[in-house]
């Protein structure tokens, strides 16, 4: 396969998403992406400095006093000034605006908390046991201008139990997720790749 797909992670806060798709390894084969930049729209975000010590590229600016669009095309500056390909949301506490989207179509991916379509947007473990849901999970899913709506690439369910609350679920759904976003990026990269070597050689 020609070379790593070239990734960036925007991050908004401690990045334990993002560490799990750094520090991802393939027995067998090479992997199909790499990390080229981590963004972040907090410039104190303590994934920051956990990428920074695994020797990735950063790049932040705060989103106060800039407007969504004026703030996305400087983030979207930075992203193409590093030849990234795809990117990774994890954990990215900001809506992206519609322009972002269209600019980055099929080549933005996500992981929502919660086994979509069900419970998008925030709260989503507490949403889940108030509803009386057998289970909760977590989902990777394409992102389009819709919020937590494209299409689902990866899923995997967690068993609610009697005693859980909002934290207790979060937790297990988070090592969970941890184990799914590394195999999506991964078999997504590599799907990327073939179609663009397919499109090359017609
Ligand atoms: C994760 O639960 C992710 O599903 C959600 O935000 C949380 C981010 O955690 N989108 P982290 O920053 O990756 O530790």
């Amino acid at each position: 396969m020609a070379d790593k797909v070239r990734v960036a992670v925007l991050i908004s806060g401690r990045g334990s998403n993002m560490l799990a798709l750094a520090e991802h390894r393939r027995r067998d084969h090479d992997r199909s992406y790499e990390i080229v930049l981590v963004a972040s729209n907090v410039p104190e975000a303590r994934g920051l400095v956990l990428a920074r010590r695994l020797g990735i590229k950063t790049w932040s600016l705060s989103h106060k006093g800039l407007d969504r669009r004026a703030f996305d095309e400087q983030l979207d500056a930075a992203l193409r000034s590093n030849e990234v390909e795809l990117i990774a949301l994890a954990g990215y506490m900001r809506l992206l605006s519609p322009e972002f989207v269209e600019g980055w179509e099929g080549r933005i991916l996500n992981i929502h908390p919660s086994l979509l379509p069900l419970h998008k947007g925030l709260d989503t473990h507490r949403r889940a046991i108030v509803a009386g849901d057998e289970f909760g999970g977590c989902s990777v899913h394409v992102v389009t201008a819709d919020l937590d709506s494209g299409p689902v690439v990866a899923q995997e369910r967690v068993r609610i139990l009697p005693r859980d609350d909002a934290d207790s679920l979060a937790e297990r759904v988070l090592e969970v997720e941890h184990r799914l976003y590394p195999k999506a990026l991964e078999d997504y990269a590599r799907a990327l790749r073939a179609a663009e070597e397919e499109a090359q050689d017609e």
